[in-house]
């Protein structure tokens, strides 16, 4: 069969990372998550004292001098929030850059087009060779804008803002559940209103809803829609 990219996009929270992992083990994928370069650079501009976040051309200019690389993490490990392993200029810092600080910061630095040209530049380069399933907030708009199968992910704010509180919980860093869900209204509008590749479903993007499904359902119905994309992709190179 041949492989086919999967670009998931969705607001935070919507489950991209979880159900995106899930379908490319299933199908033996590689499973790319884009957001972890934003939430990577923006961890190096923090680090970097006094490197505003607003700084233009020097988070320009960081992007370029910076090396983040994501690898696979093993099938073994079952822990839900441990998506790719993400490398920063070959220190790992899978785990660094899931707090909510750098959440905030990643939404900022991703809204200045300098930087994205290079991420997604890199994007496009690490799932050149197909048989990927690569998440974010522009992959099938942007990055990937003729991958066979485009999801949108979508769930309530509420029901988003719930899912992200728990996982700041179990992690130890004790948030108001208010918080959070302002924190996640404000970063969807950020990233829906910046000017250069805001958060949209692709025209030809498949809305699934999950604010009532869990991540195997999710995934199940993805993984029915990557065979019936593949089945649909072989036919028509068969005619041709
Ligand atoms: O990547 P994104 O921010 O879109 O979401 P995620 O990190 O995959 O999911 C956030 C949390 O919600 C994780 O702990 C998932 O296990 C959970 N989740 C869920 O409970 N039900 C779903 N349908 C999707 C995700
Ligand atoms: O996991 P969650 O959905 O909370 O966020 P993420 O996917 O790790 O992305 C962090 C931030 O990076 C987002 O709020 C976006 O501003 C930005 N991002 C982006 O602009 N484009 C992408 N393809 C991925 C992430």
């Amino acid at each position: 069969m041949r492989k086919l990219t999967i670009a998931i996009d969705g607001p935070a929270g919507s489950g991209k990372s979880s159900v995106a992992r899930v379908v490319a083990q299933r199908l033996g994928y590689l499973y790319l998550d884009s957001g972890a370069m934003y939430r990577a650079l923006a961890l190096k501009a923090l680090q970097n004292n006094g490197l505003a976040l607003t700084s233009e051309k020097e988070l320009e200019n960081l992007a370029r001098d910076t090396e983040i690389e994501l690898q696979p993490v093993p099938p073994s490990l079952h822990d839900p929030t441990v998506h790719n392993r993400v490398l920063l200029d070959g220190d790992d810092v899978t785990q660094s850059i899931r707090t909510n600080e750098v959440a905030q910061a990643a939404s900022r630095v991703a809204t200045i087009p300098g930087v994205r040209a290079v991420l997604v530049a890199a994007q496009q380069r690490a799932g050149a060779s197909g048989g990927v399933v690569m998440e974010g907030r522009d992959i099938g708009t942007v990055v990937f804008p003729r991958a066979e199968l485009k999801i949108f992910l979508e769930a309530a704010p509420e029901a988003r803002a719930e899912r992200r509180w728990k996982e700041h919980q179990e992690k130890g860093e004790s948030l108001a559940l208010t918080q959070v869900i302002d924190e996640v209204k404000e970063r969807d509008k950020r990233d829906t209103e910046r000017k250069v590749s805001p958060l949209v479903r692709a025209s030809d993007a498949v809305l699934v809803d999950n604010t009532a499904m869990g991540v195997e359902e999710t995934a199940r119905l993805i993984i029915l829609l990557a065979h019936e994309r593949q089945r649909e992709v072989s036919a028509t190179k068969s005619l041709e």
